[in-house]
């Protein structure tokens, strides 16, 4: 029983970090590292307003439930849209993972760089209500960089690239700050909905976000590739309302995703055209790191490369980078101090 000896561990509370994004909510407890990994949606019964499920038990409910359940995702484009669910589902994660041991820790939340002041603070008010006994918000490009190992602290250009859920944020890292960011709130779940809006519009069919986003991972690309493989999708016929199968090349795919892979292209672009020429010479030199769980898109790697001519290097595992680099301010607090934001206890 892993979450009987993590209790056993914890007792007495221990430092956490968090990383609360559109799609997936990564949790990091300092000695230990990664505790909860789940995606970022709850069932609601719409009756009472009891949760049903939460994380993978709800995501597995997407298109196969009732008119009495709502779905419920509590983050939009990175931020969070529904305060209490979004307390409701860490807390639940939190408490599911390591039991009530958790209590006064010091936490370490994860904050996009391009919020509004109103944003970062609902996300500092979920932190809170978690029981921290502190407090400190990160920007997610910067977690993001130490996540991947770079040398954040040196007079070098580092670039980072973080293609989430619901939004893209690129960012130039040199001596322990940000130099600029640049954040589009388009991400893989808009990859998702442009694939159910394809089948809709070309095939007069209806498929739900998880088909769709099977689909995505099994021949998205970005870029053509070797062996291309043909998928056969089962969804719903719009006119007649039976079922149908349609069978779709992996060009058919890509042609679809594209506009959402040029849009994320053009910002890094705008990005480069913002930075200090000698910082780009370094990313020219060392390449941008690319990371987030949009950016395992296929072939997306290459064809940022082939059309900004710089060098994309990726992350080791771009799902956990942002959690996996708050978890490393935690456990080299002194070291990282500077890169964290202290945020007082609302009153
Ligand atoms: N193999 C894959 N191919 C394409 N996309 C993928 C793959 N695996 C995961 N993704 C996509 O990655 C996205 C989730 O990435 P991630 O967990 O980094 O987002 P997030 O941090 O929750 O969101 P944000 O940072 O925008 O708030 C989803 O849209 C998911 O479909
Ligand atoms: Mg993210």
């Amino acid at each position: 029983m892993a979450g009987l000896n993590l209790r056993r561990t914890l007792f007495g509370g221990s430092d956490i970090a968090i990383d609360l994004g559109t799609a997936n909510t990564l949790i990091y407890v300092k000695g230990i590292g990664v505790v909860v990994d789940e995606p970022t949606i709850l069932a609601i019964n719409k009756g009472d307003g009891s949760i049903l499920a939460v994380g993978n038990e709800a995501k597995k409910l997407i298109g196969r439930v009732p008119d009495s359940i709502e779905l419920v995702k509590p983050l939009r484009d990175g931020v969070i849209s529904e305060i209490e669910m979004a307390e409701e589902l860490v807390k639940t994660l939190l408490s599911r993972a390591i039991g009530r041991a958790y209590s006064k820790p010091r936490i370490v939340i994860c904050v996009p760089n391009g919020v509004t002041s109103v944003e970062q603070r609902s996300i500092e008010t979920a932190a809170h209500a978690t029981g921290a006994s502190e407090v400190f918000t990160i920007e997610e490009p910067m977690a993001a960089s130490i996540g991947a190992g770079l040398q954040v602290f040196e007079p070098v250009g580092n670039m980072v690239i973080d293609i989430g859920g619901g939004t893209t944020e690129i960012a130039v890292i040199s001596m322990g700050d940000v130099v600029n960011a640049n954040s589009v709130r388009i991400g893989g779940e808009d990859m998702t909905e442009r694939l159910i809006e394809y089948l809709r519009s070309e095939h007069a069919m209806l498929i739900d976000e998880g088909i769709a986003e099977s689909l995505k991972h099994a021949v998205g690309s970005a870029f053509q590739f070797d062996k291309e493989p043909q998928v056969t999708v089962t969804g719903r016929d719009i006119v007649k309302g039976v079922p149908k199968q349609v069978l779709l090349e992996a060009s058919d795919v890509r042609d679809a995703l594209a506009p959402i892979v040029n849009e994320i292209i053009e910002a890094i672009r705008i990005s480069l055209s913002r930075t200090p020429p000698a910082l780009v010479s370094d990313i020219d030199k060392d390449g941008a790191w690319l990371t987030g769980g949009g950016s395992i898109l296929k072939q997306l790697d290459r064809k940022i490369a082939e059309e900004l001519g710089i060098p994309i290097n990726m992350t080791d595992d771009p799902l956990s980078t942002v959690v996996v680099g708050s978890g490393i301010c935690l456990e080299r607090f002194e070291d990282f101090r500077t890169v964290l934001k202290s945020s007082p206890k609302p009153n």
